[in-house]
């Protein structure tokens, strides 16, 4: 299967954006008194609804006595150097699990996320020469929206599941009955899994690294780039073996989703006397959680934490504004990260609309491109699965729009493995429909294999020009 290079030049668009758009509220910046609890007084999506509510209190205790995962000031640091994306000088490579799982807290899984991502992070840099934000989906993305509360199996309906954190994965009343000692667990296979990759950045020398990557990959020689992708590849050896871009520190982040612990984990910092989430260095807020009158937005507004905020194609440029003012009132640059993930078919339509809002609006955000979300299709054979051409295409048509709009593009946003898995079909590997039971393994959505991966950071390098 060949892959387009060719694609429309969008021209800037502005019908959709309210006419006479009220600044007003952008100098709102004196939010209510907040506190990491004032979230339980408000409206909730995608609530658990534990059935012991002592037991949640117990827990949430208990994670209120643990140490901080990463530190304020590192939080504080990390906002600085996203600071220099707004200004077009770093790009963000963001991926990870859709899902983790306790079971994959594993030395070999988190070292070879690890080491694609700094192949990936080599391949970006080749073409882009910017330095490169690695930034996991990684040690503590365990909750998961559901589209359905329920599922039914034989004629049984159990509540969904949704993420280590919360219930378990196998269909028994007992595995998907909402547990808050999960929480703690969750605490804990997130402190091993940042040990590690501290461990990975601070102690092992780049040649060590650079012996474990190199692999032959095998490929289809019919498609044209595979040749260059390969050389590209192997060029990558001199940033690898630049100790200052292996040795650079992975930031870690997940979905804000199950507020509880989000809340438990939530410190106020003695030097500044403001509150941080000191779970992940950065935390976002799902497409269908982002209401501004509900309680994740709510909790978001009162954390210095650099906010991603998921934009699908029902967003509008109004919403949009009104969320970045609530949530970035004093337009701090380096706190918001705006996520487009309209899908292949949305992104030409309604992505315009939303940089058009945003730049009359005025405050800095940071613009990525998470291609994964908006593509999500049902294979033959009933799994989830997306297709390596659409997530391609999604990732050109945001660089192509951004640039004729003489926006930034400042990151990627992937569900991805550095494990050569079969959830996703195409790519050099050519995986098709049929092959995807071969290596299923996620606990929910289809991420790209290392293979792939690789392989969308070299095809994203060669449409950056
Ligand atoms: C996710 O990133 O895991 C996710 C569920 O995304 P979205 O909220 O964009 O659907
Ligand atoms: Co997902």
């Amino acid at each position: 299967m060949l892959l387009s290079y060719d694609y429309d030049v969008i021209t800037g668009r502005n019908d959709n954006i309210p006419k006479k758009l009220d600044k007003s509220f952008t100098n709102n910046t004196q939010p209510s008194s907040w506190e990491p609890s004032s979230w339980t007084e408000f409206p909730i999506e995608q609530d658990p609804l534990y059935p012991d509510k002592c037991a949640l209190d117990y827990f949430q205790t208990r994670l209120r006595n643990h140490p901080p995962l990463v530190l304020a000031s590192e939080i504080r640091s990390f906002k600085k150097t996203l600071a220099a994306v707004t200004e077009g000088k770093a790009f963000i490579l963001q991926g990870g699990d859709c899902a983790e799982s306790f079971d994959s807290c594993k030395s070999t899984i988190i070292r070879d996320l690890i080491y694609t991502f700094n192949q990936m992070s080599g391949l970006i840099n080749q073409s882009t020469k910017l330095p490169i934000i690695k930034v996991g989906r990684i040690a503590g993305q365990y909750a998961k929206p559901r589209s359905n509360s329920f599922e039914i199996k034989d004629g049984i309906e159990l509540p969904s599941y949704r993420g280590e954190i919360i219930n378990g994965l196998d269909f028994s009343e007992k595995s998907r009955t909402p547990d808050p000692q999960r929480m703690l667990n969750a605490y804990h296979y997130s402190s091993a899994t940042l040990n590690l990759i501290r461990a990975i950045n601070t102690s092992e020398s780049p040649e060590h690294q650079y012996k474990l990557n190199i692999k032959v990959y095998p490929g289809s020689t019919e498609q044209p780039h595979y040749i260059s992708f390969l050389e590209a590849l192997y060029k990558t050896v001199n940033y690898l073996s630049n100790k200052e871009n292996v040795t650079k520190p992975i930031y870690i982040s997940h979905e804000a989703l199950l507020l509880p612990y989000e809340e438990a984990m939530t410190r106020k910092d003695s030097s500044d006397n403001k509150w941080y989430n000191c779970s992940a260095h950065m935390v976002w807020v799902g497409e269908r959680t982002r209401d501004i009158n509900q309680a994740h937005i709510e909790y978001l507004r009162g954390i210095e934490n650099p906010i991603g905020i998921k934009c699908g194609p029902k967003m509008t440029g109004d919403t949009l504004i009104k969320l970045i003012s609530k949530l970035n009132p004093s337009q701090e640059a380096g706190k918001i990260i705006l996520i487009v993930r309209m899908g292949v078919d949305a992104i030409k339509e309604k992505l315009p609309l939303l940089l058009e809002a945003v730049k009359y609006h005025g405050s800095p955000v940071i613009w990525m491109v998470d291609p994964m979300h908006g593509n999500t299709k049902s294979a033959e054979n009933g799994y989830k699965t997306r297709y390596f051409s659409d997530i391609y295409n999604e990732v050109t048509q945001f660089l192509t729009i951004l640039k004729a709009s003489h926006i930034h593009p400042g990151g990627l946003h992937l569900e991805m493995t550095g494990q050569d898995v079969t959830e996703c079909t195409g790519g050099l590997q050519e995986i098709q429909g049929n092959d995807i039971s071969y290596k299923y393994q996620t606990l929910c959505d289809p991420r790209l294999n290392r293979m792939q991966s690789l392989e969308l950071a070299y095809l994203f390098g060669k449409n950056w020009q």
